[in-house]
């Protein structure tokens, strides 16, 4: 799959895409019914709410799910990195963000290259962020937001919070915040399950509770170019991957192909 030029203008100027149902129902169906099993397993891939016992976030799946293995090589994924920012990417980080019905909790207001810099050491900003929606995501529950045009600023300032939620995050202050929202706005990535978002490292955004009986399930993909691999190893594999192999992608009909019995 490849953006058309004024989607890859789009994104440069906004800092993010959202293209609908990008993949089937279908497909989704493929993925979805991977989730409860690997969310039903103890291990430390899995983040659990801080109150309750709901899966926040779930790591590393491309290791443990034949699925997942596939979907990180879609085309429909690479194909517009790889467009993006050119020749050998590496998968950095592969997660579902769960934010349960009832009970799914924030992500503050971040962008992802403060953690990548500043626990990873990764050099440069370049790291795109691709994700799929597994359900409907509305205005209810919990959509990420993206504060349009945010990227231009840049590395803002950020600090290290582990208080909020049960996940550390490199979070942005409130007047930082206020000023980038009155430059840009606000734009809530909403759609159909199967949607695609493509943002970049220094894109802020966040995401509220998720007060509704509906879940929101996003997978998430990290690519980055190899030449800008991480410098430092100090947090576990599944939070930054240390194979900097190529990812190759496969055909497009890689989830459905090999789905079948
Ligand atoms: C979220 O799942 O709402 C946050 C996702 C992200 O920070 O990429
Ligand atoms: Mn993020």
């Amino acid at each position: 799959m490849r953006l058309t030029d004024a989607q890859i203008a789009q994104f440069r100027d906004d800092g993010f895409l959202i293209l609908p149902a990008l993949f089937s129902p279908a497909e989704v169906a493929v993925l979805k019914a991977e989730l409860p099993r690997l969310f039903a397993e103890r291990r430390p891939e899995n983040f659990r709410e801080k109150k309750g016992d709901a899966v926040r976030t779930a790591m590393a799946l491309h290791l443990r799910s034949d699925v997942y293995a596939r979907l990180v090589r879609h085309p429909r994924l690479v194909g517009p990195a790889r467009q993006l920012l050119g020749g050998a990417l590496y998968i950095q980080q592969v997660k579902v963000n769960a934010k349960e019905a009832f009970s799914g909790d924030v992500w503050q207001w971040h962008y992802d290259f403060a953690t990548h810099h500043g626990e990873d050491g990764v050099p440069e900003p370049l790291a795109l962020n691709l994700h799929v929606l597994l359900d409907e995501v509305n205005e209810f529950n919990g959509p990420i937001v993206f504060i349009r045009g945010s990227h231009r600023r840049g590395a803002a300032p950020a600090t290290l919070d582990t208080e909020t939620t049960s996940y550390p995050l490199w979070t942005v202050d409130d007047a930082t915040v206020a000023g980038l929202v009155a430059e840009g706005g606000l734009v809530a990535a909403k759609g159909p399950p199967g949607t695609v978002l493509i943002f970049g490292d220094t894109l802020v955004h966040g995401s509220s509770i998720n007060m509704t009986p509906w879940p929101r399930t996003i997978f998430s993909l990290i690519l980055n170019p190899v030449a800008n691999a991480l410098t430092r190893h100090q947090r576990p594999d599944h939070q930054h991957h240390r194979d900097l192999s190529p990812v190759e992608p496969l055909g497009d009909g890689c989830l459905l192909a090999e789905a079948a019995p």
